[in-house]
């Protein structure tokens, strides 16, 4: 080959190396490095190369590569019904778990009730809203609350009819929702630019011109629906087979199953033909199949109660601990972590796997040079299952766990005020204080549920703390971003959009901002419980003052779901100056709106409930969930403020009852209850 052409083929390799870079920067690791005319333009010179010299083509060809990087300016679209995710189980014993839970719920040990079982397809999911029969919305899921208008793209999805009116039964209003995915056969053919066949259908989903995101051959298919007006199924295979008869693609391996036998059996026959299949899967989806029980069960804020993704059996390596070290997470907790010999375990190299804590240790006796079984379940964090002590060596020692937090300072266990037992966790109590518990309340604070900061996750964190850029949460709010865009993988355009993210994320609600701030034991739900108490920022931020705040613990009580533990937890959050100092900078350059809790008008429209003693016909959460959708307020206890308390037949608290009644408060007895429900 003359020098001219050997030339000429490693020019254009190295520019095919650098496209592919650029989109594995975009696609995968969402941390974009050049503009878009710089990509344009290089993915011009490639082309054109190739036109001229055609041999080059069995070198690398760009014509398979997604032609530009994908846009982040769609519209966003907030969701009608929020896209929940699914809770997983492991095993049979999850399972039984999650048939218990269901029967508790809705308080009848008896119940037998079909389920609908679906493959889980790991793809991105989506929402088609057909109007009379046309395709007039498509929305991503997003952060489950608000998706993006990428309806243009999937329009490009051979699988997603674009009208269905020539059937005459259909509804006005159709939302359906399923899972765009990327065939195992079709993903062989484009795998150099992609991490996996997941991330390939997102990037081209993402794409700015639909152009692009016809190159690549996705799939569709319906698992769900959103809003169906007027709502004609009664259950889930009902639902399937019509939305079949309308032309969407569903998945051929669905079906009824009652027990638990049934249920293990189809999970094992279906994990058994897994690998045949030209589509990844990591489990199946087990769901209530009657429409009117799901609806009584309801969700939780993150996941549905009637459905779970029961996974493949995870996979198991064997390899050898090299060193034990501890983590600090964000409230302090230590967790120990044994560091591996690397090894494949479900096509992902690991290195690191939890020992979950001190007492586990022990229990397994867990040694530094021991060989152990590992295991990889799902998105979790890769753990230690158990040691081969046949391969211990003679002079081993037993590990002995840590006293003292990374940052030097001694660590100590609680003793729980409810069981009075001492925790099998040791903290870090300094807070902010601790450079390593710091580091971890920043990532808390810019995660998805928390300020949602796209293009700042947790290894960016990492980077910026490492170069001392964000010490406190405040400091997110104030980068210079001068200096990160001279950094390694930062450009003007990367730059712009975290700065827009930023931005935005800088007004946010009451209830999201309590949850960021991360109080030990204030989670998501009570992150709502307490703005709706507080209403505005400026009511919350009077636990800042020393005086009142003792009144206002006093006040949280009744709130129902506001127990002891948090109460505790808020006390001794709002007494630290530190955590005082930092939380009230942050406020300074926030815009946190007020929270508007939007509450159900019904029979119980501006009344206080409260319950005692547990009901015959259905479970206390479900009662308190109904008594809320009919405009209730629910309090934890008997005061002045209630206007009834509702006396179920099982063991009422009598106590309660004779305060009731001194406070001359209405009592509604269990038929009474029932009653007004018309139940
Ligand atoms: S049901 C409220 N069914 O898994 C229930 N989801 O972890 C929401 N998925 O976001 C989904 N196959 O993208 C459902 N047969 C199936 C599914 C499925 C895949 C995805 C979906 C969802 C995620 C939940």
């Amino acid at each position: 080959m003359s020098k001219e052409n050997n030339d000429l083929i490693k020019n254009y390799q190295r520019k095919i190396k650098l496209i592919k870079r650029y989109n594995k920067l975009y696609y995968n690791d969402d941390s974009p490095s050049v503009t878009d005319s710089v990509y344009d333009k290089l993915k011009k010179e490639v082309v054109e190369l190739e036109d001229e010299n055609s041999f080059l083509k069995k070198f690398g060809s760009v014509k398979n590569i997604i032609g530009s990087q994908p846009s982040n300016k769609f519209k966003k679209i907030k969701h009608l019904r929020p896209m929940l995710s699914l809770s997983n189980a492991f095993g049979e014993e999850d399972m039984l778990n999650f048939l218990k839970k269901i029967k508790n719920y809705l308080n009848n040990k008896e119940f037998v009730f079909d389920f609908f079982s679906e493959p889980k397809v790991d793809g991105i999911s989506a929402s088609l809203t057909y109007t009379n029969g046309i395709l007039t919305k498509g929305v991503s899921r997003g952060d489950g609350e608000t998706g993006e208008d990428i309806l243009q793209n999937l329009m490009t999805i051979n699988e997603i009819p674009k009208e269905i009116k020539k059937h005459t039964d259909i509804p006005k209003v159709l939302e359906v929702r399923g899972e765009v995915y990327i065939g195992k056969k079709d993903f062989q053919l484009i795998k150099d630019n992609f991490a996996n066949p997941r991330n390939a259908a997102g990037g081209s989903l993402r794409q700015k011109d639909p152009k692009d995101t016809a190159k690549i051959p996705l799939k569709f298919f319906v698992h769900g629906f959103g809003i169906i007006e007027p709502m004609i199924f009664k259950t889930q295979s009902e639902f399937i087979d019509k939305i079949d008869k309308w032309g969407f693609s569903v998945n051929k391996d669905n079906k009824l199953v009652k027990n638990i036998k049934e249920i293990q059996e189809q999970h094992t026959s279906i994990e058994k033909i897994r690998s045949s299949l030209d589509y990844d899967i990591d489990g199946l989806v087990y769901k209530i199949n009657n429409l009117e029980l799901q609806s009584r069960l309801g969700s939780t804020s993150s996941s549905p109660r009637w459905a779970i993704a029961y996974k493949f059996s995870s996979e198991k390596a064997s390899t050898k601990i090299n060193h034990i070290t501890i983590q600090v997470g964000r409230t302090g907790a230590i967790t120990p972590v044994a560091k591996v010999e690397p090894i494949t375990v479900g096509g992902v190299v690991v290195s690191n796997a939890t020992l979950h804590n001190e007492d586990e240790i022990l229990r397994k006796d867990i040694r530094v040079g021991d060989y152990v079984t590992i295991q990889r379940a799902g998105d979790v964090i890769p753990q230690v299952v158990s040691v081969d002590k046949t391969k211990r060596i003679k002079n081993s020692k037993k590990y002995v766990f840590p006293e003292k937090c990374l940052c030097g300072f001694p660590t100590k266990k609680e003793i729980s005020k409810t069981t009075k037992k001492i925790d099998v966790v040791r903290r870090c109590t300094r807070g902010y204080e601790c450079d390593f518990t710091a580091r971890e309340k920043l990532k808390h604070i810019v995660s998805k549920e928390a300020f949602n900061i796209e293009g700042l996750g947790k290894k960016v964190v990492d980077n910026f703390w490492d170069l001392n850029f964000i010490r406190i949460p405040s400091d997110i709010f104030n980068l210079d971003y001068s200096k990160i865009e001279k950094l390694d993988g930062w450009g003007k355009l990367s730059v712009s959009n975290l700065k827009k993210a930023v931005d935005e994320s800088k007004s946010i609600v009451l209830d999201r901002f309590i949850y960021s701030i991360g109080i030990r034991h204030i989670g998501l739900e009570n992150g709502k419980i307490l703005a709706n108490f507080f209403k505005t920022p400026e009511k919350f931020s009077e636990l800042f003052i020393y005086k009142k705040r003792a009144n206002i613990l006093k006040n949280l009580e009744v709130l129902d779901g506001i127990g002891d533990t948090q109460i505790k937890s808020i006390d001794s959050f709002f007494s630290n100056n530190k955590n005082s100092q930092i939380i009230q900078s942050l406020i300074s350059v926030l815009n946190i709106r007020s929270f508007k809790k939007i509450t159900k008008k019904g029979k119980f429209s501006n009344k206080n409930i409260m319950f005692t003693g547990g009901l015959d016909k259905m479970s206390r959460s479900e009662a308190k969930s109904l008594a809320e959708n009919n405009g209730a307020k629910i309090l934890g206890s008997v005061t002045k403020r209630l206007d009834y308390l509702v006396i179920g037949n099982s063991k009422p608290t009598k106590k309660k009852i004779e305060k009731a009644k001194e406070l001359k408060i209405k009592i509604m007895t269990e038929s009474d209850w029932y009653k007004i429900l018309n139940r």
